[in-house]
């Protein structure tokens, strides 16, 4: 067998094997009583925009694409919600003391106006997670105003 056989062969099996190899799935379904919607006021627009650019890695319910079934790209995903999810979730909003709620407000403000979030790596393959520069605004408002009120 030629070398490159040799090598298509081994990495044929090596994508093979990683399959079976799969990270547990983010996945919660029912609404916890500590989501942000049910914590602070949240406008519906604002929300559906944060359900549909970052609650995928910053909630308890990730809405995965049909490749999350494939290997590598599971594996990538994961590592992205659970260091999402560890900085801010969404679905456990509720826990945080006042403090932490406002500034973690604040970071949802200052990341997105300095388009550090949504991923671009994440915003490559979902395209509908895309934020217009109005739909950035009304969730930097939302979010500055609301960590206003918290702190007060
Ligand atoms: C593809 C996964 C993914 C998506 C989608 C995503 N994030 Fe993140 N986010 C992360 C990861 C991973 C981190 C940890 C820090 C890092 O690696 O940059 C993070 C960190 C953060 C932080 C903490 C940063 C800090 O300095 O305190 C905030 C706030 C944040 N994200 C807000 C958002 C908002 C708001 C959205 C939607 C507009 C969003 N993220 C969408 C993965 C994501």
């Amino acid at each position: 067998m030629k070398i490159s056989r040799k090598i298509l062969l081994a990495a044929t099996i090596v994508f093979i094997g990683i399959q079976f190899w799969r990270p547990i799935r983010n996945t919660q379904r029912q609404p916890l009583e500590t989501d942000l919607s049910v914590v602070v006021n949240v406008p519906f627009k604002v929300q559906q925009l944060l359900q549909q650019s970052c609650y995928d890695c910053h909630s308890n319910n990730t809405a995965y694409p049909w490749y999350a079934s494939t290997q590598p790209m599971a594996w990538f995903m994961s590592n992205h919600i659970r260091k999402g999810k560890s900085e801010l979730n969404f679905s456990e909003f509720g826990s945080y003391s006042p403090r932490k709620q406002s500034n973690k407000l604040k970071s949802v403000a200052n990341v997105v106006r300095k388009e550090e979030m949504p991923l671009s790596s994440y915003l490559w393959l979902h395209r509908a997670a895309r934020l217009s520069d109005i739909e950035k605004l009304a969730i930097i408002h939302w979010a500055d105003s609301t960590a206003l009120t918290l702190d007060n």
